[in-house]
């Protein structure tokens, strides 16, 4: 691993912290190939978390956003569901000192309104126990839908009385406290377990972010995977519609 993350550190781009965003996809596959239950799976998901959190800074992070809870998981079986809200509560609970330690600030997206109250407190105790992290900002969507995050700011602009571009955006951007976010736009979007889709994260935050899938089963997925999906990141050319430096340069 250490011979990716300096070279990605080596050339000197990594200066710029970037936002990367991870869809952290086939713990369930994971579990089944090992004859356990899905919850196993949840359960060695957090596990890969923690790995890639303490890897994050080291290889240029500076926000991470990472999909641990849709929407449209709602549907799945009321005892995984419970499984996974157990696991955020105790997840939360437990990490909050780590977090803190390491200079990390945790706030939650999506929302609140329909996770069990000791969950949403545990939440709330977090994210103001870690407020002041400044070397790496984890972002946990929870209960997280892009579509639903457009349609509520738009609703909640509309209560405003001022239904204009800029408070529009002002208020689909800044997080549930309101404040406005750090790192806006993804950078990288990284979604493991095989699958090629976005399955409704972060949208808008997505336009121009760099895609970089992986089979790799999300409780496999290492530091070194990170700084592997990293470095794919750093080596492609980013245009944003415009021509790009080689071809601008001439
Ligand atoms: C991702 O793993 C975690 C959540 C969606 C909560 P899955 O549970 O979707 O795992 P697979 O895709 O079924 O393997
Ligand atoms: C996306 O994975 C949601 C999370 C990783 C939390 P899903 O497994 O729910 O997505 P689909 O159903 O394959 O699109
Ligand atoms: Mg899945």
């Amino acid at each position: 691993m250490q011979s990716v993350v300096s070279s990605v550190l080596r050339e000197g781009r990594a200066v710029q912290r970037i936002h990367v965003a991870i869809i952290m996809d086939g713990n369930g596959r994971w579990a089944t190939r090992r004859g356990m239950p899905r919850q196993a799976g949840h359960a060695a998901g957090v596990e890969a978390l923690g790995h890639i959190l303490e890897a994050a800074p080291d290889v240029g992070i500076g926000t991470l956003t990472v999909y641990a809870f849709s929407t449209d998981n709602w549907q799945r079986p009321t005892a995984e569901v419970n499984a996974l809200m157990g696991l955020l509560r105790r997840y939360v609970e437990k990490e909050t000192r780590r977090l803190v330690e390491g200079g990390a600030r945790l706030t939650v997206i999506g929302r609140r309104d329909r996770l069990p109250a000791d969950v949403a407190a545990a939440i709330g105790r977090a994210e103001r126990a870690t407020a002041r992290g400044t070397k790496l900002h984890l972002r946990v969507a929870v209960d997280y839908s892009a579509r639903d995050a457009i349609l509520a700011a738009a609703e909640t602009t509309a209560r405003s009385g001022e239904f204009t571009r800029e408070a529009f955006l002002r208020t689909l951007t800044s997080d549930a406290a309101g404040e406005p976010a750090n790192h806006r736009y993804v950078d990288l979007l990284v979604r493991t377990g095989g699958e090629k889709r976005l399955s409704d994260f972060l949208l808008w935050e997505c336009a121009y972010a760099e895609l970089y899938f992986t089979d790799r089963l999300w409780p496999d997925f290492s530091a070194e995977d990170l700084a592997t999906a990293v470095a794919a990141f750093h080596a492609r050319e980013r245009r944003f519609g415009g021509l790009g430096p080689s071809v601008s340069a001439a």
